[in-house]
């Protein structure tokens, strides 16, 4: 005959050492399961006699009720130790700093618009901007576009939808309506440059339909073309950070401007690197020329008192050949590895002292 208090002590035992609530379900098979030793004394009471049975049957049930029991309360207090452990593993602490991890940058493009604002403030020109949405007339017609002339079909504009009177504002598809807007608000001399976004129809791996300018204009008695090939051989050197610059001037035509020019820069492309003032390649890097008296006198300015020049050129472009980005696509994509890897940092920003790149 099974000792039934025995049998008792072991299994309180066994449940009270289970750590676990997998060794606690050990135990629970070992007594109360198929062929657990409390369901053996169980099926047994059948092969008792009555006297026996009547015995022993409230012995064996009551092991059994004290043994459930007791499981259910381990069980409860392992379930709820196993929680607070869980807790405390998944503690945040929400009042640590975070750490010194760099998010972001200032984009290359932006980075470069100010190193030629730094530039050009050093040889005393101001900054002028402009709205992005404009009209005809400074997108074209006063910088000396002739009505429905082809020179228009030269940009592919962004039009919006005409309204009653049949005029259509549009994004602006250079920065050179901001030299109409300085003229006609302010009175010369005029030394300033335009930093900003412009927009054509235009979407491959060397354009993309939003993209950046820097527009240049001076207007003062007596200017010549000397003054315009010095600033901007000056401001070449200075940006490409090398005093051998060599620059050719190409003769071009934009409307605003006669005589116009582009300007290239000598380098060398060898290898997939730009190396600027050597080497048998050019760049392209500006247009330019001497203001057209038309464009004077449509700012209600006299060409035969003032005279000027201008120029305007791409910054994102000079900002992916400073610094090698390959794709001009890229620039645009909004991807916060690629800003990571060609931004700058913001506790940099170029000065002509300080240094520009
Ligand atoms: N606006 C011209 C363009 O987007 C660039 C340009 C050329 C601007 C000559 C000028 C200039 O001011 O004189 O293609």
């Amino acid at each position: 005959m099974t000792d039934l208090a025995t049998l008792e002590a072991q299994i309180v035992g066994a449940i009270g050492t289970a750590s676990d609530l997998a060794s606690l379900d050990a135990v629970r098979v070992s007594a109360l399961g198929k062929t657990g030793s409390i369901s053996g004394l169980l099926k047994g009471m059948g092969a008792l006699s009555p006297d026996e049975r009547r015995e022993q049957g409230p012995l064996i049930n009551g092991l059994r009720d004290r043994a459930q029991a007791a499981l259910a309360t381990r069980k409860a207090d392992l379930e709820s130790a196993a929680l607070d452990a869980q807790l405390a593993s998944e503690h945040l602490d929400l009042s640590l700093p975070a750490p010194p991890r760099r998010r972001g940058g200032v984009h290359p493009t932006m980075q470069v618009m100010d190193e030629m604002i730094a530039i050009f403030a050093e040889m005393g020109f101001a900054v002028a901007d402009g709205p992005d949405i404009e009209d005809d007339f400074h997108n074209f017609t006063a910088l000396n576009f002739p009505p429905k002339h082809p020179a228009r079909e030269m940009h592919d504009t962004f039009f919006f939808e005409a309204n009653a009177a049949g005029e259509r504002m549009l994004l602006r598809t250079h920065t050179s309506p901001v030299q109409i807007r300085t003229m006609v608000s302010q009175k010369p001399p005029i030394r300033i440059i335009a930093p900003g976004r412009t927009y054509r129809k235009d979407s491959d791996q060397t354009h993309t339909p939003m993209f950046h300018q820097v527009e240049g204009l001076v207007i003062d008695r007596d200017i010549h073309m000397g003054h315009l090939k010095w600033t901007l051989e000056t401001f070449v050197g200075r940006f490409f950070e090398t005093s051998d610059v060599v620059t050719r001037f190409r003769p071009h035509h934009f409307p605003f401007t006669e005589p116009s020019a582009e300007l290239d820069v000598q380098c060398d492309r060898t290898g997939g690197e730009l190396k600027v003032g050597q080497g048998q390649s050019w760049l392209e890097v500006l247009g330019c020329g001497m203001v057209h008296p038309n464009v004077i006198r449509n700012c209600g300015l006299d060409p035969d008192e003032w005279q000027g020049f201008a120029f305007g050129m791409g910054v994102d472009r000079l900002a992916m050949l400073k610094y090698g980005v390959p794709d001009l696509r890229d620039m645009f994509a909004s991807d916060v590895r690629w800003l990571s890897h060609y931004g700058f940092s913001a506790f940099a920003a170029p000065t002509a002292a300080g240094g520009l790149s």
